[in-house]
């Protein structure tokens, strides 16, 4: 496919939406036009399906949670992130399916076999050319979730607040994957201010989408895209 791929995979409070926003923030500047969207609510099927599980009232069986994932999954796979890749674009995911792999695999407990079905129907093989996973401890993630649920704005979801044993095994499956594809993944240290995340961040991103001809970091470009927006 023409366009390139990328992920960003982390447990619960592992900065990675703030550092995905940044990142889109710094690419747009220098010119890279990169689709930046989510799962699960990449779409607007998905958001629906994203309020329902997220927030559900009544108890979501872990089956039921596991399809939802996957319906979410095949509805932006097959109507925003195939059409997108085919037109060359960079696109950036929050989350994808190694979040299944980890979460409804090692945190809920599915064969491995059932996940890896599920998740090649849902995705028809798409694979992300390159995964970024945000590590961040068990201790240090309980600490930044709490902080957003006082700080009102954000309300903690229902699997924000699984114990920590549950996210203990999420971030040791994630740890495997990255161990199993060190190509595909790379690990990001989340420890110190987020501009120092950003920068390791950038230090894997923009030599690796300019080694695809995705990414030029020229000045020039930026009135360019000033003088669009008058
Ligand atoms: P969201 O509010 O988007 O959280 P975050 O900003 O932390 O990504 O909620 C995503 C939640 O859904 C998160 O707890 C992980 C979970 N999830 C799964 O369990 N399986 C999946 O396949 C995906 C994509 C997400």
């Amino acid at each position: 496919m023409p366009g390139t791929f990328i992920t960003f995979e982390g447990i619960d409070g592992s900065g990675k939406s703030t550092q995905l926003r940044l990142l889109g923030n710094f690419l747009r500047a220098h010119g890279c036009d990169a689709l930046l969207t989510r799962e699960p609510g990449g779409t607007t099927l998905g958001l629906r399906l994203r309020e329902a599980l997220l927030d559900a009232m009544e108890e979501v069986d872990p089956l039921t949670e596991l399809l939802v994932f996957a319906a979410d999954r095949a509805q932006h796979v097959r109507r925003m992130l195939r059409p997108a890749l085919e037109a060359g674009r960079v696109v950036i995911s929050d989350r994808y399916a190694d979040a299944t792999v980890a979460y409804q695999g090692a945190g809920r407990g599915f064969s491995p076999e059932l996940i890896s079905q599920i998740v090649q129907l849902a995705t028809e093989g798409l694979k992300p050319d390159l995964t970024l996973l945000f590590d961040v401890s068990i201790e240090e993630s309980t600490n930044r979730t709490t902080r957003r649920s006082n700080n009102k704005t954000f309300t903690r979801d229902r699997l924000d607040i699984e114990h920590a044993d549950f996210h203990t095994r999420v971030r040791d499956a994630y740890l495997q994957i990255a161990l199993a594809e060190p190509e595909r993944v790379k690990i990001i240290d989340t420890s110190g201010p987020v501009e120092r995340t950003q920068e390791r961040v950038r230090a894997v991103i923009v030599p690796y989408l300019q080694s695809r001809g995705q990414l030029e970091i020229a000045d020039f470009r930026l009135p360019i895209a000033n003088l669009k927006q008058q």
